[in-house]
């Protein structure tokens, strides 16, 4: 397949001086590697897709894997100094789900669904560069599945692209997403979650739904809140949740 590189660089360029795009045959991790670059003192806005990943990752220390064809695996690396970082997954999420299809759905706070099975899922990092008053180097992973692969002991096997847009290629993905994506971290750099709160609200697929939280609270889902909080009514009341470390399931 051939790499929309250069039809993905000049649709951003324009918006990010000294952007570059950049596909590796395989990395450990296009995350691991732009964290890299970064602690190295290479901070420019960057591309980078790999259509291998050796130990890409996901979120709370989980593994992340995907067949080389089958999936689209990529990370853009830019500065940003948004005055309140939250919300941050759920703009991502927004952005790649408008760019590629209506019936994307949203998982708080950062998994791509399709009627309930996983189509992909986001991995925020975020690296200090020099003096703490500088922007952060923002790592926003994303890993979507082109098509379909096997359950590989997960309960519900995963969704792809390819059921919503058969015609589709991971090069087309990126291509669709790469504008959007950048314009959305610029947004929400400026004005934080609040343009994108609405637009997460269309999406959201735990919307109104029994819920169970990794820590043990059960409740229903009743959306997000101003920072993107997910809101939880439990038996002790409405909780808020926003820490990283909870995962939510639909009970
Ligand atoms: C999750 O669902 O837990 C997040 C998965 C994020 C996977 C992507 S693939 C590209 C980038 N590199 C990684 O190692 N992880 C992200």
């Amino acid at each position: 397949m051939r790499w929309p590189a250069e039809a993905s660089w000049e649709r951003v360029v324009a918006l990010l001086p000294g952007f570059t795009v950049e596909i590796l045959p395989e990395v450990d991790s296009t995350n691991t590697e732009l964290m890299r670059r970064a602690r190295a003192g290479r901070t420019e806005p960057t591309l980078l897709v790999a259509e291998r990943q050796t130990a890409g990752r996901g979120r709370l220390g989980r593994g992340w894997q995907s067949a080389p064809g089958d999936s689209l695996t990529f990370s853009l690396g830019l500065p940003l100094a948004p005055q309140d970082w939250s919300g941050l997954s759920l703009a991502v999420g927004v952005a790649v789900a408008d760019a590629l299809h209506a019936d994307i759905r949203l998982k708080w706070p950062n998994d791509l669904w399709v009627a309930d099975r996983k189509l992909g899922g986001i991995l925020i990092e975020t690296a200090a560069v020099g003096d703490p008053a500088q922007p952060r180097f923002t790592i926003v992973g994303i890993g979507l599945n082109l098509a379909a692969r096997p359950a590989e002991g997960l309960s519900t096997p995963p969704a792809a692209l390819r059921e919503l847009l058969p015609e589709v290629d991971a090069g087309e993905a990126l291509l669709r997403m790469a504008e959007p994506l950048v314009r959305a971290l610029q947004a929400f750099e400026q004005f934080g979650f609040a343009g994108f709160h609405a637009r997460f609200s269309t999406r959201d697929a735990l919307a109104d739904r029994a819920v169970a939280l990794s820590d043990g609270t059960t409740g229903t889902a009743h959306g997000v809140g101003e920072q993107g909080a997910l809101l939880v009514h439990t038996a002790a009341g409405m909780v808020a949740v926003t820490s990283a470390e909870v995962s939510v399931r639909p009970a």
